[in-house]
């Protein structure tokens, strides 16, 4: 097994992929008013959680997830095959076409670049469309260093007035945010802890032991400090 199969294998098999809870999504509808028989597409939707949501609010919707990993694109299939409105795609997010009533996606977007990534879906909403997106970010006040460590491989992070920055670069404007901390970490940790568990259990080998341990070490940082430790949860819409 090489090192990035060993890291996919500790990111599979788990209810999702980051943080986040249904009731942001619930939230974000309501902000946004988005009702009916509008269009969805959950960019990056990992093995499906948030279409899960989207679909069971947004009954006379139709729901596009879009996946560029086979595998959680299949997870996601799998996962939401009884639900006729959904439809799960294996493609790069980069290349939306749409038309979109609104484009969810819950940490994502940085693999774009926040406003990179807006500028290019500006094209694939519909008159009135919003984008829905989660970004980490860095509380006001002095940030602590183990929250920094948390964040090492994300140099690109901001507090707040940082991330309103790039969303205005991109020529949108901010409807409304709230802060993902706490219980949406935990509905990401939680079940990733249980299979880290389970693939201990198993007699891994050493790249796969490796994995373990960084994702092990990662949910401890989270637990030391989490409440310092933030995604943004964003609703824009071009201005
Ligand atoms: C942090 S995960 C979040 C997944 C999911 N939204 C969730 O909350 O469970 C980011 C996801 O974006 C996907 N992704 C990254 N770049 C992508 C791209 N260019 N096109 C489609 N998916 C992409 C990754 O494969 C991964 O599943």
């Amino acid at each position: 097994m090489t090192p990035r199969e060993a890291f996919l294998t500790v990111h599979a098999g788990i209810p999702r992929q980051g943080p986040g809870t249904p009731e942001d999504v619930l939230w974000a509808l309501e902000r946004l008013g988005i009702s009916g028989e509008v269009s969805v597409c959950d960019a990056g939707c990992g093995p499906g959680a948030d279409c899960l949501t989207l679909a069971t609010a947004l009954p006379e919707a139709r729901i596009e997830g879009v996946e560029a990993l086979p595998h959680l694109a299949e997870e996601a299939r799998a996962r939401l095959s009884h639900l006729p409105h959904v439809r799960i795609r294996q493609k790069d997010m980069e290349a939306l076409s749409g038309p979109y009533d609104l484009i969810w996606c819950a940490g994502a977007l940085y693999f774009l670049g926040v406003t990179e990534g807006l500028r290019r879906w500006c094209d694939a909403l519909a008159p009135g469309g919003a984008v829905a997106f989660s970004e980490p970010v860095l509380l006001p006040g002095e940030v602590p260093q183990i929250v920094r460590d948390f964040w090492a491989e994300y140099p690109a992070i901001t507090d707040l007035d940082g991330i309103v920055a790039r969303i205005e670069a991109a020529g949108y404007a901010v409807v409304d945010h709230r802060l993902i901390v706490g219980a949406g970490w935990e509905a990401y940790y939680t079940p990733m802890k249980a299979h880290i568990a389970a693939l201990r259990a198993q007699d891994p080998g050493p790249d796969l032991i490796a994995a373990l341990d960084a994702a092990a070490h990662e949910i401890a940082q989270w637990e030391a400090a989490p409440d310092h430790i933030a995604y943004a949860l964003m609703l824009v819409r071009p201005a």
